[in-house]
């Protein structure tokens, strides 16, 4: 919809607090949720229009398969927004990208193997992939956000995420190269979770990992979704991309994940990969002058926060330690600050003394937050 006003209008904290979603539902009335990574502004109006005429068709039953709809229209806006070739043939639904990477892991590994990842973690790596039978290898992230690949001797598997949860930083060329040939060379497959791709708010574009090299492409799955740049995680719809015969034939091991995704994911996806991008542009420009606005808010109200804006995502990884507040000073800032973060300890040992923010909601609720994020101290 050329020239059209797009609303981000987020609506007031009662309004918020009645929502049904895991952001809001976990906390209090008189809570400020910037936990889980939900944006609180209205959907897109073209995803919102498509879910409507589906459920008025009442065309709510089983998703058939990987529709050929959604893979051309990935592969559209993976060529559009991403800079990244899709060939539509090689384009799996699943329901969300952790069912994906739990059930590649199942298929890429044997009880006892190891599956690595950076930390500070998803949280959800450390608790959702011990499920497969695999051993956990944390690896920490150096201070400048690198990691040591030594430190991956033994492993499986490695679970690249890029933009990078919580930091939000992206990974530069050369270092995604150099981690394809490593892993070649030590036959271990790396599962790319690219969920974050289209929320680069500035600088350089994330590379998608199957734009990296042959040894990229013939080690690697990617794995991303609408559901973070378009908020509509809760209705299960992801994609598997792959981009060599190798990779093809991981896929192939795979159960019928189509079966088990949302039919109105597909939907809501399909839309926001084809008409999304005005409401996506718009988002982007709003969380651009959020990341400014919270960081001008704990410079004057927090200086002892340690945190450098990050060029991805709506997350900030707010380091605490001066404050204080011991491990989890998120515990402190919902108890007297009545301000909910994620708490650090979760992503893993490195973040101790760190708390996530979620800035994807309005800025006078980012000022909010700071205001009773400094009343707890
Ligand atoms: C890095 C990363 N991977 C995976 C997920 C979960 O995605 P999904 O809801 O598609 O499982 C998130 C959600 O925030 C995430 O940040």
């Amino acid at each position: 919809m050329p020239g059209a006003t797009i609303d981000l209008s987020v609506p007031d904290l009662a309004t918020l607090n009645r929502r049904r979603s895991e952001k809001w539902a976990q906390q209090a009335p008189d809570v400020i949720a910037a936990t889980i990574a939900e944006m609180d502004f209205p959907p897109a109006a073209p995803v919102a229009e498509a879910l409507h005429a589906a459920v008025a068709a009442g065309d709510l039953g089983y998703t058939p398969g990987t529709p050929t709809a959604l893979r051309e229209a990935f592969a559209a806006f993976a060529a559009r927004r991403l800079g990244w070739r899709v060939d539509p043939d090689q384009v799996t639904l699943a329901p969300d990208v952790m069912a994906g990477l739990i059930e590649l892991c199942r298929v890429l590994t044997r009880p006892g193997d190891a599956v690595a990842f950076t930390v500070p973690a998803y949280p959800p790596f450390l608790s959702g992939l011990p499920q497969t039978g695999v051993r956990v290898r944390p690896v920490p992230l150096r201070a400048d956000g690198s990691f040591d690949l030594a430190l991956l001797d033994g492993v499986r598997v490695l679970v690249l995420v890029n933009p990078h949860n919580p930091t939000g930083r992206v990974l530069p060329r050369e270092e995604l190269a150099e981690i394809a040939e490593w892993c070649a060379r030590n036959g271990v497959w790396v599962l790319a979770d690219e969920i974050h791709a289209p929320l680069v708010l500035d600088g350089d574009p994330a590379i998608p990992w199957l734009e990296v090299s042959d040894a990229a492409r013939r080690w690697g799955l990617s794995l991303t979704s609408a559901s973070k740049a378009f908020n509509l995680a809760g209705l299960k719809a992801s994609v598997i991309v792959t981009a060599s015969r190798e990779a093809r034939a991981v896929v192939a091991r795979l159960p019928d994940l189509g079966d088990r995704s949302g039919l109105l994911g597909v939907v809501g996806a399909e839309a926001a990969f084809t008409h999304g991008d005005a409401w996506l542009d718009a988002v982007l420009a709003r969380l651009a002058a959020n990341r400014a606005l919270l960081q001008r808010a704990l410079a004057v109200r927090l200086p002892e926060v340690r945190w450098t804006p990050a060029p991805a995502t709506f997350l900030a990884w707010l380091d605490c330690r001066a404050l204080g507040l011991g491990d989890d000073p998120a515990a402190a800032f919902l108890r007297r600050g009545r301000v909910a973060l994620l708490p650090g300890p979760a992503f893993g040992a490195p973040g101790a003394g760190f708390a996530r923010l979620n800035f994807a909601t309005s800025p006078e609720l980012v000022e909010e937050m700071v205001h009773r994020m400094a009343a707890a101290v």
